[in-house]
């Protein structure tokens, strides 16, 4: 095995199996483990895959992506953002996962040091690591919402880039526009390209989330229908790159996957005009999350910073153990409660913390902190 490959699972991925596991042989599981919403993609994304699978010969599209993709993308930004952004700098990728991949190898050289915060999105530094660069993880503040700052950057040592992510998993915590900001302009300063990771754009809570984009147009944006629009499986997301990175990122794509699913892209561009069944989602989520903040305290699970977008929320489980992974391995096994260990995000502080997540039915929800309100 090469040393490249020697990286730590992604547990969250891990007990989802033991659940789905579980399932499969009959177990009624409250799924708060998986950031995977429970309905599929939006009916406007699916009637354009299914006319188009009736139809067209679905052959490969060019390395960037289909060229009416990345106009309905920079439409988008239009229209949520008020941006105008060239749809030449924007290139449709594998998910967001697959987007890293490509920008991290666009920008960094072997060994590049990347700041990133903990706790984080576990892939961040398993992907860099697998890569041949090194994850500089820097142990982010409760009273910064648990996100990177100019001043934890000034902690990370020398480094070559940074990622960000707002709102962030697992915490679902946000940036301020004048944080985001200040972090931007602390990189240009700096000299080195900042990756902002916008993923959960669109699902916030207490007012929109503002790209990067607004601020610095060499950031590296990577955004995905995985979330807003609920189209995890289909694996389509995308990357608004500086001009200068284009060409680079398009022959890394060509050679890497020659070109992300077809069907996938024309399923996200219907799923561009589903606006209105989205924000209905929305709401589901915005109701579960209500839920939660009144009824996790009261099992002495509280929220170690307030979830602003997402769908999910980091709970403090110091009060029933020090050890998250037991603590999920327990509940699963004892009350059918699936949750994702902290440990899998943050190392030090990890082991007292734990993700729930709030993508399911709100008949599932209440039924989890029933069966947790037993067990604990
Ligand atoms: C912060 C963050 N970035 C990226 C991803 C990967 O998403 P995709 O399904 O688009 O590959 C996830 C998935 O959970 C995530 O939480």
């Amino acid at each position: 095995m090469s040393q490249r490959a020697d990286i730590e699972p992604f547990l969250a991925m891990e007990v989802a199996r033991e659940a789905n596991a579980r399932a499969a042989a009959g177990e009624r599981i409250v799924r708060f483990d998986v950031g995977q919403p429970w309905f599929g993609a939006p009916a406007a994304a699916l009637a354009a895959a299914e006319r188009a699978m009736r139809s067209e010969a679905l052959g490969y599209t060019e390395g960037l992506g289909a060229m009416a993709l990345r106009k309905g993308i920079s439409s988008w930004y239009a229209s949520e953002h008020g941006l105008d952004i060239d749809p030449a700098r924007i290139v449709v990728t594998t998910g967001a996962s697959g987007a890293f991949t490509l920008a991290f190898l666009a920008l960094f050289d072997d060994g590049a040091r990347v700041a990133i915060a903990s706790p984080g999105y576990p892939p961040y530094r398993h992907i860099l690591k697998a890569l041949g660069y090194e994850a500089v993880v820097v142990d982010a503040d409760v009273v910064d919402h648990l996100q990177l700052t100019p001043a934890l950057l000034e902690q990370a040592g020398a480094f070559d880039g940074a990622l960000v992510a707002s709102p962030a998993n697992p915490t679902g915590a946000m940036l301020s526009r004048d944080a985001l900001q200040a972090l931007c302009a602390a990189m240009r300063a700096a000299g080195k390209p900042l990756i902002s990771d916008e993923i959960y754009h669109g699902l916030t809570y207490d007012g929109p989330a503002t790209s990067a984009l607004a601020f610095d147009d060499d950031v590296i944006v990577v955004n995905s229908f995985s979330k807003y629009w609920a189209m995890t499986g289909w694996r389509v997301g995308w990357i608004v790159a500086p001009p200068r990175l284009v060409k680079s990122i398009e022959k890394l794509a060509q050679n890497l996957t020659v070109a992300p699913p077809t069907v996938s892209q024309v399923a996200a561009l219907g799923a561009l005009t589903a606006k209105q069944e989205c924000e209905e989602r929305r709401a589901l989520y915005a109701a579960n999350r209500t839920l939660l903040l009144r009824e996790l305290p009261a099992l002495k699970l509280p929220p170690v910073v307030s979830p602003d977008g997402a769908f999910y929320v980091l709970v403090d489980v110091s009060a029933h153990t020090d050890d998250s992974m037991a603590l999920s391995h327990r509940l699963l096994g004892e009350t059918g409660v699936a949750i994702t260990p902290g440990i899998d995000f943050c190392a030090a502080r990890g082991r007292h913390w734990a993700r729930l997540a709030f993508c399911r039915p709100q008949g599932e929800i209440e039924d989890g902190l029933a069966r947790l309100r037993r067990h604990l």
